[in-house]
């Protein structure tokens, strides 16, 4: 291993944003080298899944017995029921492949449960409730015979505050990602239903996330296109913040990963061999299969050597009535091994890859059909109408005989439970929880019902309430419970006198609170919210529909204003300090039951648990650390549209502690209706006596997750966290690191490395113990390609949020 001051010289080298450094300079410091030939499968066990070498052979006796067409079958989407499929091969017995979207509920099926997103369920921070939301899905797309589940999601990881899908995945930070994915996917994958991590890698923002003119029969497939977006980033950075989430996410055992619509440092995700072959299939020692995301794949051999496994959706079309584009995989692949371009052994360990998590999962024994009703993705059967999936599909006893096949069972009382946790309270001046108001008004748009219906919430409407945000990630609703729904409900119950006004047009008119609420009631809750979606990001961080404006007039004749913002994320709150302004609470995306959740936490029959997942500026340039790339389109450069991540490792709460930059609200952050108290002293303990400096041995074949070394507890952190107050609440004490100086500059001053979840009585004491991973101490080293322990001292911080530090403590290596 090279010296750390070698490596910290390199590192600092590529610091643009970095006092002194050199500027960034993608073709130096953000390159994709090759890495051939794709690592066949070997079987490894997973840390959480075990049973894969059995299951291996179970797909590779299948897989000897297919034709060269047959296996290229598997890896090629056809048409069929569901988002994606896999075609039967009735002469083998197989039945297909149905995959769904993903990831807060299976999309559009009918009867069927909408959960909170993950980033509410990321402000949870409740690896329990977690897990339980991936059961539930998992359940749910078992019972509609969907044996995929296109989620959890850990890119966007988050880089931007701007990118219109943070909300699909969780938090900024990776750690807390990395448990989300985690829980996640061994909740989802207990329930016999496979899970796909996406997307890889580097997905930070929707603009420019395809190349140009895809859909214009008149260019296809012409040398023209403007490629999609290159995300350029160095190689400590796609390791410590991209990558660890996935990491995690392998390590459970994962079936699938889906590769983005970006490129990294110049080559699509989809046919990057560094990425696919070097970082997923070799050093995470993934054992499942790539599949591309829908019209993602832009090359067939090249993507296959670089390590994608199964392209979606197959051949498509978007216009009905123009020619459709056939697949880079399907005839062309079994044309690529009969010329002898790809060699059999690769197609062989594809078919075995996408084999393997089926027997293991158990999917050939017992799985239900497809239910018919469980929604079909209008392109991918338009490319060929005069198909017969349908019919082959059924003869192969693919379909469901039944259909609307009710999946929801009890999941609404999670789904209730977890849209509480997930929301986050950041002020309160006494002002909740409500106590039986006499009366209360309940104003703002986002506190009635959904207007544009149940399914396709595709544009950002003006009145109603967002459960989920838009894109392929939201789904159709059975139920919502709107906001001012619940809480008439409630107030009812109480004997409270509810007076509301729905439309911010009349709120932000001058007298247009004022002239129709009266009396002036005890409290004024101010529902506002910010739309988010798939296919494009924020245009700001602004509240949507005059929101702002709305907290600001209603705080002007209300003295005891309480404002629930739902919102996909950040954003700019100015009014936060209003002294009318008594409480905040950050509602998120919590799926079907929002109405009951909040008025769970309103009223107290809930104490609000949940933690900021990102961090809260006071102004939306505070943020400019990572910005949406939109350069204007040159027809003439088709490598245009570049987003070079100079911000490099400060992302989030890193960028804001690292310069040192006050923010109102920070990570970790978040108000219970008690206090609680956390020793300053801790202990802190090392595992063994044996140093852990530098690399770790090397490992000498694949293990899913990397080196299990990196694995192996190295130290335990205990701490004592007491409830001050009056009533029961949970505690989420936090773990940060900070790494040594020799870890470089640039790299973050401090970094969650644990975090617990604990519920305590008045008056209650309870000692929590962390552990630390020798990956959670580690760097990743550019020189040895190694995830290396720096020498030095390590700072051991713990408290209540990544500013509310109560106690600290150090070790040195
Ligand atoms: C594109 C999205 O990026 C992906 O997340 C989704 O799974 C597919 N479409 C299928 O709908």
């Amino acid at each position: 291993m090279a010296p750390l001051t070698t490596l910290a010289a390199l590192f600092l080298g590529a610091v643009a944003s970095v006092e002194g450094a050199q500027d960034w300079d993608s073709a130096a410091f953000a390159t994709s080298p090759p890495v051939y030939p794709s690592p066949n499968m070997t079987g490894a066990d997973a840390a959480s899944l075990s049973g894969w070498a059995a299951a291996l052979e179970k797909a590779e006796a299948f897989v000897a017995n297919l034709t060269l067409e047959e296996k290229v079958s598997l890896l090629t989407g056809a048409p069929g029921p569901c988002v994606g499929n896999i075609a039967p091969i009735p002469r083998v017995g197989f039945k297909g492949l149905c995959l769904q979207d993903g990831p807060l509920a299976i999309r559009q099926a009918t009867y069927a449960s909408v959960f909170p997103a993950g980033l509410s369920t990321a402000a949870s921070w409740d690896r329990d409730l977690m897990k339980l939301r991936g059961q539930y899905i998992g359940e749910e797309f078992r019972g509609k015979g969907s044996q995929v589940y296109l989620g959890p999601v850990a890119g966007p990881l988050g880089r931007s505050a701007l990118a219109g899908r943070n909300w699909e995945g969780f938090s900024p930070d990776p750690y807390l990602t990395g448990v989300a994915m985690e829980e996640s996917i061994i909740g989802v994958q207990s329930t016999g239903v496979q899970a796909v991590a996406k997307h890889w890698i580097a997905y930070e923002q929707e603009t420019q996330r395809n190349p140009e003119d895809t859909f214009d029969k008149d260019t296809i497939p012409s040398v023209d296109q403007i490629m999609s977006v290159s995300s350029n980033v160095e190689d400590r950075t796609i390791h410590e913040l991209y990558t660890w989430p996935f990491a995690n996410a392998v390590r459970a055992g994962v079936a699938s990963v889906m590769c983005s619509y970006n490129r990294i440092n110049g080559s699509y995700a989809c046919q990057n061999s560094k990425t696919m072959n070097g970082i997923l299939k070799g050093e995470l020692g993934f054992q499942g299969y790539t599949m591309s995301d829908w019209m993602g794949t832009h090359g067939g051999v090249a993507s296959v050597e670089a390590g994608l496994d199964q392209t979606m959706p197959g051949a498509w079309n978007w216009e009905p009535t123009l020619p459709g584009v056939p697949s880079w995989f399907g005839g062309n692949l079994t044309k690529a091994v009969e010329n002898g371009t790809v060699a059999e052994s690769r197609v062989d360990d594809m078919a075995k890859r996408v084999m393997t998590p089926f027997y293991l999962l158990g999917q050939d024994e017992g799985f239900p059909g497809v239910d018919a009703s469980s929604g079909a993705y209008p392109m991918n059967n338009q490319f060929e109408p005069e198909s017969d999936w349908l019919e082959s599909w059924t003869a192969a006893g693919a379909i469901n005989t039944e259909s609307n096949v009710d999946v929801r069972s009890n999941h609404s009382k999670l789904i209730r439970e977890l849209g509480a946790a997930g929301m986050v309270l950041i002020k309160n001046n006494g002002a909740l929880p409500l106590s039986k108001p006499k009366d209360i008004a309940v104003v703002g748009n986002a506190a009635g019902d959904v207007q544009n219906g149940l399914y396709y919430h595709d544009v950002n409407y003006e009145p109603g309430v967002l459960p989920v945000g838009g894109g392929s990630g939201s789904a159709r609703f059975e139920n919502v419970v709107a906001p001012l729904e619940a809480i008439k409900a409630r107030a009812k119950a109480d004997g409270t006198h509810v007076q509301y006004i729905l439309n911010n047009t009349r709120l932000v008119t001058p007298g247009g609170f004022h002239d129709m609420i009266y009396p002036v009631p005890e409290a004024c809750l101010v529902f506002v919210k910010a739309w988010a979606s798939e296919g494009a990001d924020r245009d700001s961080l602004e509240l949507d529909w005059q929101g702002n404006e709305v907290v600001e007039q209603v705080a002007q004749n209300c003295s005891n204003t309480i404002v629930i913002t739902n919102s996909g994320g950040q954003n700019v709150i100015p009014w936060h300090s209003h002294p009318n302004v008594t409480a905040i609470l950050l509602a998120h995306f919590p799926g079907e039951e929002f109405g009951n959740s909040v008025v769970d936490v309103l009223y107290g029959d809930v104490n609000p648990s949940g933690r900021l997942p990102y961090t809260l500026a006071e102004k939306e340039s505070d943020y400019y650390f990572a910005n949406i790339t939109s350069s204007v389109s040159n027809p003439n450069d088709t490598n245009a549209w570049q987003a070079d991540f100079t911000e490099r490792l400060l992302i989030d709460y890193r960028h804001f502690d690292y310069y040192n930059l006050s923010v109102p609200y920070e990570f970790g952050f978040g108000l219970s209706y008690t206090n609680f108290s956390l020793s300053p002293s801790i202990t802190v303990k090392p595992v063994s006596n044996s140093s852990i400096a530098g690399v770790p041995a090397p490992t000498t074949s694949a293990v899913p997750g990397g080196n299990p070394a990196l694995w192996e507890d190295v130290y335990t952190v205990t701490a004592t966290v007491k409830n001050t107050g009056a009533v029961t609440g949970k505690a989420v004490p936090q773990l940060y690191i900070q790494l040594p100086a020799s870890a470089g500059e640039g790299t973050p001053v401090k970094q969650l490395r644990g975090f617990t979840k604990i519920e305590l009585t008045p008056g209650e004491e309870k000692t929590v113990t962390f552990t630390l991973a020798r990956r959670d101490l580690s760097i990743w080293d550019v020189v040895s390609q190694e995830w290396s322990v720096p020498s030095g001292t390590f700072g051991v911080h713990v408290g209540f949020s990544s500013r509310d530090i109560k106690a600290k403590s150090s070790f040195s290596i």
